[in-house]
């Protein structure tokens, strides 16, 4: 919009305190409707008395001079015009005179829109950046003697009603739109409104920030080994900036590591905030006291924070053992397995550590809760399956380790396909959500040496461990014990 076309109660919106009312400009919009004045200030101080005329030009040029009488909706006083209100007919040229002095305005009324609490064309455009002072100040400097009531509208929606409301934040997004002031006066008992529009257009914040990412600079982060982690690196930015990890080594990336897509946000306050996942999977010792790096790059140089993992004191055992416990001559195989040969080559060979509950845990006790805090203490569960597996009690071990993984994400399950098993609609549903390649079959004999390939995929997903099989153990296989078929 022209500037030299805005009314002056638009201008005087947010000046508040000024008493400049005076009408210079030359070219003068007026809503249809309103009340509306124009008033000339003499250049300089008026010291001998004179008298003042008003004229009216129309379109056929014919000069008309105006009085109080000319119209009802017509007061002249002083150096004022005033319309009580204004109407499209209006228009035209308006003449002030005082002696030799004299000052021309041309009025443009305009249509009063019909579906809105203000007129399109009668509107002051602002910008504010965002996170800046937002200030909409509904005062009116002209008639504000006569104001008895005024509303602030932000789209047409009245969001304060008294006698001088305001509007000051700092300005988010969502404050965008059209507000509107509109003052209700008295004049010879009749009711008036005048209005004063702003649309106000909310801007990105034009500064650049000096980028920073959040926390402190050298994180250290308590982990497990076997578990998997996620750092996550957020920083404050501009735009055109973004967030990297550093994690490759001079032989190369560990597989176990995946970075994540940078997320970048904006803020209602207009800043910019990203931040990216480095995953660390099954969590081995490489992976430990090495500095992973996030660096947020920027022309306004870059900020780097460091992520190393520590162990922490971590949980008793690598693996809890769930399997069929029945004594009947059907089953004394799993359980040979389960207490027996998994221990011989997990424990002696390997190093684990493993919770076998018929093994480590006295009889007697509250069984259900010590079950679910040993599976929490354990890093990975181990199910040793077979056909007869979930009639038994084990279930709840099945169930409470199921909770732990998939609903706190706290354990692996290693299934164990211990006899095979034809029907796996007994699982429980949620168990068709893990990897088919956790599902080990152990094939007897086969499967028995230490170097087979049960027992490699088996240590692959049992927790990564730094320890040598042990030396001195020169047995090529682990021996079923005596009095248990394999
Ligand atoms: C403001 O005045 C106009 C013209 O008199 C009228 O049509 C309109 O309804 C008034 N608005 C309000 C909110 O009173
Ligand atoms: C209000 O401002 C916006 C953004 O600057 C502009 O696109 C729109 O045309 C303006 N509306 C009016 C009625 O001037
Ligand atoms: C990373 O941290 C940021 C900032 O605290 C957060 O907004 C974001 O959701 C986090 N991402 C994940 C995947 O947790
Ligand atoms: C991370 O930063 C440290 C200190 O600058 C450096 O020694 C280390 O090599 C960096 N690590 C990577 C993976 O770039």
């Amino acid at each position: 919009m022209h500037l030299g076309q805005l009314p002056l109660t638009l201008l005087v919106l947010m000046l508040r305190g000024t008493s400049e009312t005076c009408i210079s400009r030359p070219h003068i919009n007026a809503v249809e409707g309103e009340p509306f004045f124009l008033k000339y200030c003499p250049l300089s101080p008026v010291h001998e008395p004179s008298t003042t005329k008003w004229f009216k030009t129309s379109e056929s040029d014919e000069k008309v001079e105006l009085r109080s009488s000319s119209s009802p909706r017509i007061t002249l006083h002083d150096y004022v015009l005033e319309f009580w209100p204004v109407e499209l007919d209006d228009s035209g040229s308006y003449v002030f005179q005082r002696g030799n002095d004299t000052h021309g305005w041309k009025l443009n009324v305009i249509t009063r829109s019909k579906h809105s609490c203000f007129t399109e064309k009668q509107v002051t455009s602002k910008t504010v950046e965002v996170g800046k002072a937002l200030q909409v100040d509904c005062s009116h400097s002209y008639y504000q003697d006569l104001v008895h009531r005024t509303a602030l509208y932000k789209n047409c929606e009245k969001i304060e009603n008294n006698k001088n409301p305001s509007l000051k934040k700092n300005a988010e997004f969502k404050d965008q739109g059209y507000y509107t002031c509109m003052f209700f006066l008295h004049h010879n008992g009749k009711l008036f409104n005048v209005t004063s529009t702003y649309n106000i257009t909310i801007v990105e914040d034009r500064s650049t920030i000096i980028p920073a990412i959040l926390g402190p600079k050298i994180n250290h982060v308590e982990v497990e080994l076997g578990t998997d982690v996620q750092l996550n690196c957020s920083a404050w930015l501009n735009e055109k900036d973004y967030v990297y990890w550093s994690f490759h080594r001079k032989d190369g990336q560990d597989p176990n590591e995946h970075e994540g897509e940078e997320i970048k946000i904006r803020t209602s306050e207009g800043k910019w905030q990203a931040s990216r996942i480095l995953r660390i999977e099954n969590i081995n010792e490489k992976n430990l006291n090495f500095s992973y790096n996030c660096t947020v790059s920027s022309d306004k140089g870059p900020d780097t924070k460091h992520f190393i993992l520590v162990t922490k004191d971590g949980k008793t055992y690598d693996a809890f053992v769930s399997y069929l416990k029945g004594c009947g001559p059907a089953h004394g195989a799993e359980r040979a397995f389960a207490v027996e040969v998994l221990p011989r080559v997990l424990e002696e060979h390997f190093g684990y550590k493993l919770c076998i509950f018929e093994r480590d845990v006295a009889p007697g006790g509250a069984v259900v809760d010590e079950i679910h805090s040993l599976i929490e203490q354990s890093r990975r569960l181990i199910i040793v399956l077979s056909t007869s597996y979930m009639l038994n009690e084990v279930r709840y071990e099945l169930e409470s380790g199921l909770h732990e993984a998939l609903v706190e994400r706290k354990i692996k399950i290693i299934l164990i396909e211990f006899t095979p098993v034809s029907d796996f609609t007994f699982l429980p549903q949620s168990l068709q959500l893990l990897k088919s390649h956790r599902v080990l079959k152990w094939k007897a004999d086969k499967s028995l040496p230490y170097n087979s390939r049960f027992w490699k995929s088996l240590l692959y997903l049992m927790p990564a461990k730094p320890v040598q099989p042990r030396s001195g153990e020169c047995e090529a296989e682990p021996v079923l014990a005596h009095g248990s078929s394999p």
